[in-house]
């Protein structure tokens, strides 16, 4: 079974957008996985449809109605019964770790706001799972939904095919969680810069030692916060 991608939105045309594109878009031509668009709008309620209303209590912009977005969420879930998630600020950091969970599973349902946010009873009905890409704010979820299905989609089977690899990438367990090393390509000499000997020098074990030695200081100088993690699970 193919890993399935359903967008909840009230912008369906943005998708696949991006990931209609390079690997990730040959793999959906090829069936590798497939997306599902719904339109907000669709769930929208009276002569015209209103999916947002302004807040009560009063400030600035719209808020995504709980009504209409349950609805959706059911509609979905009802012939796919899949995780759903909430892109937003306020939601779980999005990890590799995550990525890597969620790219062995069906496939995923996302429900994007635009907007203020969306009623906090919707949130306290279905218990989507928010997620956040970062400490900034986007002006929606669907190209947070976009970044996420990029990171999980590279991690489906098939997907990445020859080039699948992953194993020593930035964050990956079997890089220890560290930075990924360094990489080169020719020219061997640019700007009067060489490729380091080691590298090209074809002593396996000394250059997976100078490789380490480099993810270790690579982590180190950059990510306090993954160096102190790495010596924590060194213990
Ligand atoms: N929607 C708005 N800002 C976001 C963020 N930082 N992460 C995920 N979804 C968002």
């Amino acid at each position: 079974m193919s890993f399935a991608a359903h967008i909840i939105t009230a912008y369906p045309d943005m998708f696949p957008g991006p990931l209609g594109e390079s690997l990730q878009g040959r793999a959906l031509a090829d069936g590798l996985w497939r997306i599902a668009m719904h339109d907000l709008r669709d769930f929208g309620v009276g002569k015209h449809q209103n999916i947002d209303d302004t807040p009560a209590g009063g400030g600035p912009g719209m808020v995504l109605r709980a009504d209409v977005a349950a609805a959706a969420v059911d509609h979905v879930t009802a012939q796919n019964p899949l995780p759903v998630i909430l892109p937003s600020p306020r939601g779980v950091p999005f990890t590799q770790s995550l990525a890597q969970e969620w790219a062995k599973g069906d496939g995923l349902i996302f429900i994007c706001n635009r907007f203020e946010g969306v009623d906090e009873r919707f949130i306290a009905a279905r218990q989507p799972l928010e997620v956040s890409l970062g400490d900034y704010v986007l002006g929606g979820g669907e190209i947070a939904a976009m970044v996420m299905l990029e990171a999980i989609l590279r991690l489906v089977p098939g997907v990445m095919g020859k080039l699948e690899s992953g194993a020593d990438e930035s964050f990956s367990p079997a890089n220890d969680g560290l930075l990924e090393y360094p990489q080169y390509t020719r020219p061997q000499s640019f700007e009067g810069l060489d490729i380091p000997d080691v590298v090209t020098g074809g002593d396996h074990k000394k250059l997976a030692a100078w490789r380490r030695a480099q993810a270790e200081a690579l982590t180190q100088n950059r990510r306090a916060d993954l160096w102190a993690d790495f010596l924590k699970r060194k213990k």
